[in-house]
């Protein structure tokens, strides 16, 4: 058996288990979804979305790219933000990064890397905004970590800066999470980010609902 087939005997074993304990578990399923969450992470095959946090098909709306971006001109992860806050109206926003993230790696090195340029352009922007309190770390490996988290809080930032997430505020008090996934230990830290806070201290430009 090949590896593709493999994931299709998977597919089969997983779909009986599921049926075993509930026969109308699919059925319900194909109901509609009503997530209370939006997952923001990175691509990175180490860092799974449901199985990290316990949750299950239905419960968590996702969006995944190279090391958990919110970028105001990438209309795909625009779309699926106004989708999950306008309509599916999730409560609950998180942005998930992780140590050992290679896409901040290669954000801290001065080097061509041809499409990913523009990508990894928004680290190094987070670099160079963070860069006294960064360059003051000694270690290279504390200071990969420290530009892990505020790559976190600038993206926790960059959502907060959005007409959508703000009206979300207003109406029903929604949240954002920053957090780190820690793929050392598999625990997820939470960077503690204040909605409050943040929007008080960026609405002199930024409040736009
Ligand atoms: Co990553």
């Amino acid at each position: 058996m090949n590896m593709i087939e493999k994931i299709f005997e998977n597919n089969k074993n997983w779909v009986a288990e599921k049926l075993s304990v509930d026969p109308d578990y699919f059925t319900n399923l194909s109901k509609g979804q009503h997530p209370e969450f939006l997952y923001i992470g990175c691509s990175d095959s180490r860092v799974t979305a449901e199985e990290m946090m316990g949750l299950h098909p239905g419960e968590v709306f996702i969006h995944r790219n190279i090391a958990n971006m919110v970028n105001s001109v990438d209309l795909s992860a625009a779309a699926v933000i106004n989708y999950a806050v306008v309509h599916l109206k999730v409560n609950h926003i998180i942005v998930c990064g992780h140590y050992h993230c290679g896409g901040v790696k290669a954000a801290m090195k001065p080097a061509d890397l041809g499409i990913l340029n523009p990508w990894l352009r928004n680290i190094r922007d987070v670099y160079r905004l963070h860069k006294e309190e960064l360059n003051k770390i000694e270690d290279e490996d504390a200071r990969y970590n420290r530009l892990i988290e505020l790559n976190v809080q600038e993206q926790c930032i960059n959502l907060i800066k959005t007409a959508a997430v703000q009206q979300a505020w207003k109406e029903r008090g929604i949240r954002v999470h920053g957090w780190v996934f820690d793929v050392h230990s598999g625990r997820i830290i939470d960077l503690k980010i204040d909605f409050r806070k943040i929007l008080e201290s960026i609405m002199e430009i930024y409040k736009l609902d």
